[in-house]
């Protein structure tokens, strides 16, 4: 056996990710859930059919490397009915072990040792230890307190010669907000000339808030030439634990991107990629009514905790809202995010999750919670009542007064 002195770890400094810590304590607790980003209602049960169908139908050994042939022709037209543009499924789209799996083979691809990759903190989890399994360093640019804007001054100073990707989530886990058509064209002057690939981590592509309309790496002019663009169907038909994705990307991009693939993940379970293409083949609307579904919930979310002492700005996009806590007065405001959290699983039996672990550097004075609203409606409800007795029960004085 190899001694821990002998040992040397690549990710030293990783643990289990706050996702999964939350999710444990909140089950462990008895706590309301709305920390971890997944549904906790029923999918469609025409969805699950279709699984049962494709089981008998005898999609059970190894899919094809890229993806069932079916299901792209599906994406692709998935795609041009968003109102994007013709890819070709053969040699541009690639089926993934959920986005997360797209994301770490693009990065793969892209990233050598000793080159660099810029990610906008807060950011999620996935990016930072993948660039550096690739050898790279990652670069955190912090997103504009307190509307989490880009700064491109800043992304035009911290590019170099050594810069090879620049990774951009829209609409934003955790910040809720969604890029604009004029940040994608400063991306692209920033990346113009220069060796550097975009990934855009798109899986919250269709849930975008309040008539705002998604603007895709793949669809901009200059950018789709340079890009991989990553998609969800967890997020989109609400089936994380499915865990398929998918990577849209140019051709020569998609060629090194599947390299890595096929020696990682291979393929994807056959029968949930035939599952999905049948389903989007019968109800091609079935990603249309998503933004406004989960804006119904944000809303509802929002309602309920109208009195809470929180500050919500009303989130642009992702399933996701953030909660700022600084102020519910000095007993809470002390608090760091992480303090604050414990204390809301703690005593009010309700589990979300803090902002501090998508920084590097996390901003000292930052008062701010992520919920998720992909929640029933009953959990919604009950995780808002539970806050405001807490909080309306503790007042400003957060020692003492108002345990549960
Ligand atoms: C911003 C972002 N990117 C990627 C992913 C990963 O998606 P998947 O669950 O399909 O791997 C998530 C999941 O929460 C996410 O929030």
């Amino acid at each position: 056996m190899v001694s821990s002195s002998v040992f040397s770890s690549k990710l030293p400094d990783v643990g289990t990710t706050i996702f999964t810590v939350m999710s444990r304590r909140a089950t462990e607790q008895g706590a309301v859930n709305v920390g971890q980003g997944f549904p906790d209602y029923e999918i469609d049960p025409r969805l699950a059919a279709c699984v049962t169908e494709a089981v008998a139908a005898g999609f059970n050994q190894y899919a094809p490397m890229e993806g069932n042939v079916a299901l792209r022709a599906a994406i692709a037209a998935k795609i041009v009915a968003a109102g994007g543009r013709q890819t070709d499924p053969e040699t541009e789209i690639t089926i993934s072990c959920g986005g997360t799996e797209s994301i770490y083979s693009a990065i793969q691809a892209v990233v050598t040792p000793g080159s660099e990759a810029i990610v906008f903190d807060p950011s999620y989890d996935a990016y930072d230890p993948a660039i550096r399994l690739a050898g790279g360093r990652c670069v955190h640019i912090p997103l504009e307190a307190p509307h989490f804007r880009y700064d491109w001054e800043r992304v035009r100073a911290a590019v170099n010669d050594r810069t090879r990707l620049v990774i951009i989530n829209n609409p934003h886990n955790p910040a809720c907000t969604v890029a604009t058509a004029a940040d994608l064209d400063e991306l692209a002057i920033v990346t113009r000339d220069r060796p550097i690939h975009v990934l855009g981590d798109e899986v919250y592509e269709h849930v975008l808030y309040d008539g705002r309309v998604h603007q895709s790496v793949i669809n901009h002019e200059e950018l789709r030439e340079r890009s991989f663009a990553v998609y969800s169907f967890g997020k989109t038909l609400h089936i994380t634990g499915w865990r398929v994705g998918y990577c849209v990307a140019p051709p020569l991009l998609t060629r090194e991107l599947r390299k890595v693939h096929q020696f990682n993940a291979f393929s994807i379970a056959a029968p949930l990629q035939a599952a999905i293409r049948l389903y989007l083949e019968r109800h091609p609307d079935a990603w249309r009514d998503v933004a406004a579904f989960f804006s119904a919930k944000r809303d509802l979310l929002l309602a309920n905790l109208a009195g809470s002492g929180l500050t919500l700005p009303p989130a642009a996009g992702s399933y996701f809202q953030l909660a700022d806590y600084g102020a519910l007065g000095d007993g809470f405001a002390k608090l760091t995010d992480v303090e604050f959290t414990e204390k809301l699983i703690n005593e009010a039996g309700v589990a979300v999750i803090p902002l501090s672990p998508f920084y590097r550097e996390p901003p000292a004075q930052q008062r701010v919670v992520r919920l998720c609203v992909a929640k029933r409606d009953s959990t919604l409800t009950e995780a808002a009542a539970r806050i405001k007795a807490y909080t309306g029960a503790s007042g400003a004085n957060a020692s003492g007064a108002g345990r549960r």
